[in-house]
């Protein structure tokens, strides 16, 4: 596939993670095609990364496969091609299993796994139409394999899209298509501020399961992104490669200080 000047789909693109991959590709010297449905957020953060960047706003929750074509089409008319999709965008629903809504199992399933998928057939379409192969990263989580109790919807998101990743990838790789996905620990992101993180007790908690001693940056998952999108991760095929300071392979807690 094509190693500059690619033309990159990032969703969740206006803050974030998905920000911080936008930036990371321009840096590289892509183009990126930032979708997300915050407007506002959207456009401004756009604005200021320059004329290789286009914002298109998108609610992924009610995508279908026409709105997953229409995105990539979009692409194609800004860009002329579609060489990477980054699936990101994610929502995070916290409630106990007992009290856990029924509307936002629902939502968290078709945000974080059937958009990944409908974007995934969409843009696998397009490459293999342009016939140069692609890369698809799809932005997963440590709780693909770690349980909280109360996110039972997102869970089973990563969960589900850890094998989305890897059916994905054997059903793309025949075009040169490679996917792969990133499981980010816990990086300080508004998802992480506003959820997991509105404590020092929670602050405390997260931290006795990070062996690295410090919550993790967007550009930390930026750069693994950009490894699996470019040449050298060219024999990467189906993985889902874990930045989390340490989380997965650590049983039990380690110290925090004060
Ligand atoms: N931050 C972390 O610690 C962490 C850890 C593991 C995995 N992740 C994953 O990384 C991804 C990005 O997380 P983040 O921390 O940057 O979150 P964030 O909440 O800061 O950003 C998510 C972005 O997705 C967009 N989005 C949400 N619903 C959408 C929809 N229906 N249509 C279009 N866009 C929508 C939001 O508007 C937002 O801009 C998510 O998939 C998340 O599950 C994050």
């Amino acid at each position: 596939m094509r190693e500059t000047d690619r033309a990159v789909i990032v969703t969740g693109a206006a803050q974030g993670l998905g920000l911080a991959c936008a930036e990371r590709f321009l840096a590289e010297g892509d183009r990126v095609f930032m979708v997300d449905v915050k407007e506002e957020a959207l456009l401004a953060a756009a604005k200021r990364l320059g004329a290789r960047a286009v914002a298109h706003v998108a609610d992924l929750s009610t995508l279908g496969a026409e709105g997953a074509a229409g995105i990539v089409a979009a692409c194609v008319d800004a860009f002329g091609r579609v060489d990477v999709l980054i699936n990101n965008a994610g929502i995070i629903v916290q409630a106990d299993f007992l009290d856990f809504p029924e509307d936002g199992f629902d939502q968290t399933i078709a945000v974080n796994l059937k958009a990944p998928f409908l974007m995934g057939q969409a843009a696998g379409r397009q490459m293999k139409a342009q016939g140069e192969g692609g890369a698809i990263i799809n932005m997963s989580s440590v709780n693909a394999e770690l349980a909280i109790p109360n996110t039972v919807a997102y869970a089973c998101s990563k969960g589900g899209m850890k094998q989305l990743t890897a059916v994905m990838a054997i059903g793309l790789i025949p075009h040169g298509i490679r996917v792969n996905a990133i499981g980010p620990g816990t990086i300080m992101t508004d998802m992480v501020r506003q959820s997991v993180m509105q404590s020092d007790a929670a602050r405390r908690t997260i931290l006795s399961r990070t062996p690295a001693g410090r919550c993790g940056e967007p550009s930390e998952i930026a750069s693994v992104a950009a490894f699996l999108a470019g040449p050298d991760a060219s024999y990467m095929v189906g993985q889902t490669i874990y930045p989390d300071g340490g989380r997965m392979v650590l049983n039990y807690t380690v110290p925090v200080p004060d």
